[in-house]
């Protein structure tokens, strides 16, 4: 499935669409650019650790969201814990899923890590049974490598006193 994308062709375009160094206007316009581009997505978007091992939502693209998810739950908790990208064919055989949408079926989350700091997540949510294949996952990956490489990420935890 989808498997015509073309994966460098999107990173060119994405790349010249980044063209300031502004996190909040990077991902913006990435979650845009990829909600407008991929297709069959219900949602793109940012969750971003503003407070320790805790997600809050950040720029997107579709409905309102879940805020704030903690590191120990859903598909973007996993992500965001474990620093490894999630893909998962059907949403409802995760137990602890986090339904934001009862459309989504499938979801794909790749962990945005900056210095060895989970900075935060891109989420991508699909209404299709297995949406993302391991092609997907790779190309959007580095879709992600270069929103890292163009894109000033300063660590945005507040400590809490
Ligand atoms: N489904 C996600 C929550 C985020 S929303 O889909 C936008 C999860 O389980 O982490």
């Amino acid at each position: 499935m989808q498997s015509s994308v073309d994966y460098t062709l999107l990173n060119r375009q994405l790349e010249a669409l980044l063209d300031t160094r502004d996190w909040i206007t990077n991902s913006a316009q990435t979650s845009a650019f990829l909600y407008q581009q991929l297709g069959n997505l219900n949602w793109a978007g940012f969750y971003l650790q503003r407070q320790p091992k805790v997600l809050g939502l950040g720029p997107f693209q579709g409905q309102p969201a879940c805020h704030p998810i903690p590191f120990n739950k859903g598909v973007c908790g996993a992500a965001a814990r474990l620093e490894t990208t999630q893909r998962v064919d059907d949403v409802h055989a995760v137990a602890d899923h986090i339904a934001c949408d009862a459309n989504s079926r499938s979801e794909l989350v790749v962990p945005i890590v900056v210095d060895n700091h989970l900075w935060g997540v891109l989420d991508l949510d699909s209404p299709l049974h297995g949406r993302f294949s391991e092609q997907d996952q790779a190309g959007i990956e580095a879709l992600v490598a270069t929103f890292i490489r163009q894109t000033d990420l300063p660590n945005l935890v507040q400590n809490v006193a």
